[in-house]
């Protein structure tokens, strides 16, 4: 199939298969294990039906809506994805000019192959930044900072991930970036401190591993090193949106990592509503797949 004939969403999926090699696709496709979740994420979307109504005047409507006090067209936004430029040279440069045409926002992962300054220099557009916190700290402080310098306006930490997921496809294919690429956030930033370690998943290629101390308590210090709104990206329950709210936090993304963490956890979009009514419209609350505007 030719690109210009792409006529839904769903068939950039065949093209990519068809395109991209078969490590760099499955990395981007697969879920964790047994990817139970993955179908899951679909399946339920599948459920949730239109009750459309009829006989309202439909000639001027606005879809725009407010993040953080920013204005966007649609409530859709461009969630982190990794190395985006195994897929195309221009990678993350591309997908932030696409956000900026479409009038909304991206966020751009900690682990993409281009840096938050080459990211911000493709125009003046609002932009989040995905944080990982490794062992050492300080590397998620120093890439706070850059991203800060670089006009990002709110962080989206990842509190999934405490061990990055088994992707089964990844230790088979024995995934790793391609080497004419690089993390490129992670460039120049003091990493001497760190281990390194010799797993055969995706983690080796990054500076080092997670913390897997990293717990509520710790909330509290990336607030002190940032006046950065932080968004917690990850959460999937009542209890944790409670917590959440307590802590200070701007709001919560309602994720399963694309079903790349923890399988066996539900599809974001059955987990929407029990966080939304715990956060009693306190903080807004994202979908990891799309947003609710009604907080
Ligand atoms: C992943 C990490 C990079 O899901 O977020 O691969």
């Amino acid at each position: 199939m030719k690109m210009d004939m792409i006529t839904n969403v769903n068939e950039y999926e065949a093209i990519a298969k068809e395109k991209l090699p078969k490590m760099v696709y499955d990395y981007y496709a697969s879920g964790a294990e047994d990817q139970w979740t993955l179908k899951e994420n679909q399946n339920a979307f599948s459920r949730i039906l239109f009750r459309p109504r009829i006989l309202v005047d439909v000639s001027k409507i606005d879809l725009t809506a407010t993040v953080l006090g920013f204005k966007i067209s649609m409530p859709i936004m461009i969630a982190p994805t990794a190395m985006q430029k195994m897929a195309h040279p221009e990678g993350e440069l591309a997908t932030a000019r696409a956000a900026s045409a479409a009038g909304t926002i991206m966020t751009l992962s900690s682990w993409a192959t281009s840096s938050v300054e080459e990211v911000a220099s493709t125009g003046p557009d609002i932009r989040f930044f995905q944080l990982y916190v490794f062992k050492d700290r300080n590397v998620a402080a120093q890439l706070v900072r850059r991203a800060e310098r670089a006009g990002f306006k709110a962080i989206a930490l990842t509190v999934d991930t405490p061990i990055l997921g088994r992707r089964e496809a990844d230790i088979k294919n024995r995934f790793a970036l391609p080497s004419h690429l690089v993390l490129k956030n992670f460039e120049g930033l003091d990493l001497r401190k760190l281990d390194k370690t010799s797993d055969s998943n995706v983690a080796s290629y990054v500076a080092g591993p997670f913390d897997q101390s990293f717990n509520w308590k710790d909330i509290q210090w990336l607030q002190t090193i940032t006046s950065l709104p932080i968004l917690l990206k990850g959460v999937l329950t009542a209890e944790d949106t409670r917590i959440a709210v307590q802590a200070g936090v701007a709001g919560i993304i309602v994720s399963n990592h694309g079903a790349r963490q923890l399988d066996y956890v539900p599809a974001t979009i059955m987990a929407l509503e029990e966080v939304v009514k715990a956060a009693q419209g306190r903080i807004p609350v994202f979908l990891d797949g799309g947003i609710r505007r009604d907080w």
